[in-house]
């Protein structure tokens, strides 16, 4: 089957606090978008890739990615689910979407690879990277009943640790039947439920949704300090 990529590439990076969206941040010679969409289109089972980029974004008209026949660029929107939602509508219908974050462009043609073996897996429909958590997990009592010093307002107060037992972090790219994805996010979206990523949406309407194990590498680029760290990682693959 034909596998497109889509890039949600419409976010302000509002935590980065940079002059400028995350995603046109410099590190290790080219834009982060850059190394995203240089990853896709470098793994051959990827036949196109949709970028969904904000309408009054005076950055992405400098880049020189539009050169390339494979790349179609639509407008994103509100929330992240909205961009990926206009991506899916540029596709023809049959085939598979491969969604995966402007800001993560450490994945590796390792994980991308084995994230396409789900395509012939019959017990799931479609699926997504994932990492076991790593640290022991605290529940944080709700701001309401919890009484935080005002002198500290970056105290909370721990209810109970939750078990990290099957406790996964969910990554991109993730990669679902086209049709089935552009329902599951129409549904998500106008039944007001939160749809923070595309399994979300498509366990919200009932499908089963596999995780294969990918590498803690494939970072979100969210705060500062995860460039240097994205950086080192970039460089070991160009290694
Ligand atoms: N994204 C998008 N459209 C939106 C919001 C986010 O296409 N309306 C994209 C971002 O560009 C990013 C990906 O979704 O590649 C993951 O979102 P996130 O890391 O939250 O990026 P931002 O929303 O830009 O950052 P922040 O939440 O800190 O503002
Ligand atoms: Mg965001």
């Amino acid at each position: 089957p034909r596998v497109i990529a889509v890039i949600p590439a419409a976010g302000v990076g509002s935590r980065m606090q940079a002059d400028r969206p995350k995603q046109y941040l410099t590190i290790a010679g080219k834009t982060i978008l850059e190394h995203t969409l240089d990853a896709l289109l470098a793994h051959c089972d990827i036949d196109r890739v949709v970028l969904a980029v904000s309408p009054d974004d005076a950055y992405f008209p400098t880049l020189e990615l539009t050169s390339d026949e494979r790349v179609s660029v639509v407008h994103g929107g509100e929330e992240r689910a909205d961009s990926v939602l206009n991506g899916i509508k540029a596709l023809h219908g049959d085939e598979w979407a491969l969604v995966h974050d402007a800001a993560r462009p450490c994945v590796s043609q390792d994980d991308i690879s084995a994230l396409l073996n789900v395509i012939n897996d019959s017990t799931v429909t479609g699926g997504i990277l994932a990492t076991p958590v790593r640290d022991t997990m605290k529940r944080a009592v709700s701001n309401q009943e919890c009484s935080t010093s005002p002198a500290n307002p970056s105290l909370s107060v721990v209810s109970h640790t939750e078990s990290r037992a099957n406790l996964w972090h969910a990554l991109t790219p993730q990669l679902f039947p086209a049709p089935l994805l552009l329902n599951a996010l129409k549904k998500g979206l106008s039944d007001g439920v939160e749809i923070t990523d595309e399994a979300s949406a498509m366990e919200y309407a009932g499908y089963k949704v596999g995780m294969v194990n990918g590498s803690p590498a494939n970072i979100k680029i969210t705060h500062p300090a995860d460039l240097p760290l994205a950086e080192f990682y970039l460089h070991q693959k160009l290694k």
